[in-house]
């Protein structure tokens, strides 16, 4: 950026510190704030009762049975949170190369987004629509012989699961698997089934990142072979996001997503200008468990870190984050304005 404004040429000694001297004048012009709206609260699920079990690589984040997970749901709906992202653990007993059970309208997720909107009928529920939890192989979607993974075959099912969750009475599907065209076909279909007003959260520019290791220990679904450099994009590239978002929004996406967060707040920055949707970030696994590594050894300062970091992702130009801090933040007595 050039330093062309006519205010810099001022023959007036300029004190921009005048405006930082009290925390009541840092707030009268602050530019960017974060409120509770904003925070998408992403929750794992698992099958069985009275079942609690922390996630080892992520403190303070837990994989529930669906009883519990209402009465977490509670807590965090009194606490000011109004949106979750659900997540399964399915036993490997009902895992397949073809991710049957990811569409079974009696499975997990279906059982769980009935039950929470019978008891948390406000409450947003936004439902992952992908195949690794359901894979026996940890991928995204169908494998053949040679280890390749199908694209137009896995979006079929994928357009299924879509379906059932919708049926089920998800608010936002959210594909989060990358395949090409999906976003397209899983609009045509819902409106095919009259659920036109399910939206879709599309995970838009999500890269192969090293960040997804400990959401892929909590649900047990890293990939049994190679990895997923094929279908999610490449780190190196910028110019690709634009494409990936411009895709998913002529096919149909009500709001769309980079993921990771952190290490691509300037892929955030860089999509705005492109379009008009609301852009979600996800504040992934990795990136919450490090810092929680380090805040448990006393090296960085948890709350403030936590709050600078969700700030730093709505500055860079998110609308939304779905981060593992929402219930901590809420915690905090940040407000909704
Ligand atoms: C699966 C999916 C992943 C995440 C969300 N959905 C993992 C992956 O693509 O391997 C990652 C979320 C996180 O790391 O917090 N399609």
């Amino acid at each position: 950026m050039t330093l062309s404004l006519p205010e810099l040429s001022s023959p007036i000694f300029q004190r921009p510190r005048r405006l930082r001297q009290s925390a009541g004048l840092r707030r009268l012009v602050r530019e960017t704030h974060l409120q509770l709206d904003d925070l998408i609260y992403p929750l794992f699920v698992m099958e069985g009762e009275n079942q609690r079990v922390e996630v080892p690589s992520m403190p303070g984040i837990y994989r529930y049975s669906l009883d519990l997970l209402l009465e977490e749901l509670s807590t965090v709906q009194e606490l000011g949170l109004s949106a979750i992202a659900l997540f399964p653990l399915i036993p490997d007993s009902q895992k397949n190369n073809q991710g049957r059970e990811s569409y079974n309208p009696n499975g997990l997720i279906p059982r769980a987004i009935r039950a929470i909107k019978q008891t948390f009928p406000d409450l947003i529920v936004i439902t992952d629509v992908a195949l690794d939890p359901y894979s026996d192989q940890g991928h995204d979607g169908i494998v053949d012989e040679n280890g390749k993974i199908l694209n137009d075959e896995t979006v079929a099912v994928l357009v299924k699961q879509a379906l059932v969750q919708a049926e089920a009475g998800a608010d936002l599907v959210a594909p989060s698997d990358m395949m090409d065209g999906r976003i397209g076909a899983i609009r045509k279909a819902l409106d095919a089934a009259e659920h036109i007003q399910t939206g879709i959260l599309a995970y838009s520019a999500k890269y192969a990142s090293a960040y997804y290791g400990p959401f892929r220990d909590a649900l047990d679904s890293a990939p049994k072979f190679g990895d997923k450099k094929t279908y999610q994009m490449d780190i190196a590239n910028s110019r690709e996001a634009i494409k990936e978002v411009a895709l998913d929004r002529v096919e149909g996406a009500d709001i769309i997503m980079v993921k990771p967060a952190l290490a691509y707040l300037d892929i955030i920055a860089r999509i705005k200008p492109y379009t008009y949707t609301p852009i979600a970030a996800y504040n992934v696994s990795g990136e919450y468990a490090m810092i929680k590594a380090a805040a448990q050894r006393g090296w960085v300062e948890e709350k403030t870190i936590v709050l600078e970091t969700l700030t730093s992702i709505k500055r860079a130009g998110a609308d939304l984050i779905l981060t593992y801090f929402a219930k901590q933040v809420a915690q905090l007595g940040i407000k909704n304005s």
